[in-house]
């Protein structure tokens, strides 16, 4: 590894990260049912049709995920409590899944390590999906209450609180692409869900902070470059309507208390009722941002089609197990322009980078060398980001585990540790070496 710890300021904080549904197993501990274990149910929606429902069994074997940070010597861990444990049915709460998350809490202090704590990372309990899920404006008001619940249990032993993983993926990908749960593909749910996402966020942080919660608040928002696939004025606009509503419509609702107008163009004439009077709610002041950035995308117009009439070409780049390029200049991106244009001198950490990779493995050792080359390329970004005066705190690998990559389920592989579906036995990846070495102290 081309970096060490060394390499950054006093105190960048070093993590892997996970998420609760990835790798707990959904079917332990008195956790409810949520919407992926249905939608992973109906046949075509993911790879084999595979579910959470064991995962990599962290319900029982956290203690040894926790050591392999320690032992990692990594600083931090970030980790989701999942809706459907803490609330089976969405509203009453599970006495054992809050146990739970406090054991895993005090497990991580015993080891050392920050607990950087995401309160949904889409495992929405399946009696809120029935009632319409994230179209639902009571689904927001729902989450209030579920954050209120785990920070008043958690928040004054953990690093940070980020209320929402992702919204893009919850809202754009589950409901207008309909690649994850609830797989519609309508605009109106869309545009709903664009809109009442963001205001559960806004109303988590309202409660959290009416409740005296001491951790610092924020949320993680996913960014991905959106190039065009040519000079013309059309690919330009093509590009810009995506960073629109990718790359802008989240962040620009809370730190602008408004919307892009490329994207309110497509999206306006669905949205809720009244909607405006909700973006004084959404603009909560942060204490810190999660960014979570893995590629880019190259657009084009598609005249002809339905707004936002775009499509994506493929690009020359190197590219992932998942088909991504590999583009760690966009991570500098948007570092940069998230300080320059909308947060200033916040605390930003890169909550979550990293790549799958087809892994082999050769006697008992699993080379990823090319995992190891992503994680430098973009160590590379965020050091010249530094460099360049942006406020970043941190950086977490995802993920620590290979695990239930969601509608790819079971097959594409993230983690630098390797996970045996059949024994549950983890092993260490060359790039987990690697960073051991690189994030040891000399004391
Ligand atoms: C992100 C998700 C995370 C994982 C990675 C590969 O969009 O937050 O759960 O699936 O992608």
């Amino acid at each position: 590894m081309k970096f060490s710890r060394f390499d950054f300021p006093e105190g960048f904080v070093f993590g892997a990260a996970t998420a609760a549904y990835q790798i707990e197993g959904s079917s332990f501990g008195g956790c409810g049912p949520c919407h992926w274990d249905t939608f992973s149910a109906t046949p075509g929606n993911v790879v084999k049709a595979e579910g959470g429902g064991i995962a990599c069994d962290h319900y029982h074997r956290w203690p040894e995920d926790l050591d392999l940070l320690r032992a990692g010597n990594f600083d931090a861990y970030r980790f989701s409590t999942n809706w459907a444990r803490v609330m089976p049915d969405g509203v009453n709460v599970n006495p054992e899944g809050l146990d739970f998350y406090d054991r895993l809490v005090d497990g991580m202090l015993e080891r050392g390590l920050k607990p950087s704590h995401t309160l949904y990372h889409w495992d929405l309990p399946s009696a809120l999906a029935d009632r319409g899920g994230w179209a639902n404006r009571d689904t927001a008001q729902h989450f209030a209450d579920y954050a209120g619940v785990v920070a008043g249990r958690l928040g004054d032993r953990v690093m940070n609180i980020s209320t929402i993983n992702e919204p893009w993926c919850v809202a754009w990908l589950s409901h207008f692409l309909g690649a994850h749960a609830p797989g519609l593909r309508d605009i109106r749910a869309a545009a709903r869900a664009m809109h009442h996402i963001l205001l559960a966020h806004g109303l988590g942080m309202q409660r959290m902070r009416a409740d005296g919660v001491s951790a610092p608040l924020g949320i993680v928002l996913n960014f991905d470059h959106a190039a065009p696939a040519s000079a013309s004025a059309e690919d330009g606009a093509a590009a810009a309507v995506q960073d629109a509503i990718f790359n802008r419509w989240f962040i620009e609702a809370i730190t602008r208390q408004s919307y892009p107008a490329e994207a309110l163009e497509g999206l306006e004439p669905y949205l809720p009722q009244g909607w405006q009077a909700d973006m004084a709610v959404i603009g909560q002041k942060l204490d810190w941002l999660g960014v979570n950035y893995y590629t880019r995308h190259i657009h084009q117009a598609a005249p002809g089609t339905p707004w936002p009439a775009t499509r994506e070409v493929a690009g020359p780049l190197d590219k992932t197990q998942m088909g991504w390029e590999i583009y760690p200049d966009g991570l500098h991106g948007f570092l940069t322009r998230l300080a320059r244009d909308y947060v200033g001198d916040l605390p930003v950490f890169v909550t979550e980078n990293g790549m799958a990779n087809a892994d082999t493995v050769d006697g008992g050792a699993i080379t990823d060398e090319a995992r190891i080359r992503f994680i430098e390329a973009h160590l590379g970004a965020m050091k010249q980001a530094i460099a360049d005066g942006v406020n970043l705190k941190g950086f977490f690998y995802w993920s620590l585990l290979d695990n239930y990559e969601w509608a790819e389920g079971y097959a594409k592989t993230f983690g630098i540790v390797h996970v045996d579906y059949q024994t549950l036995q983890r092993v260490p990846k060359a790039s987990y070496l690697a960073l051991k070495r690189a994030l040891a102290r000399n004391d």
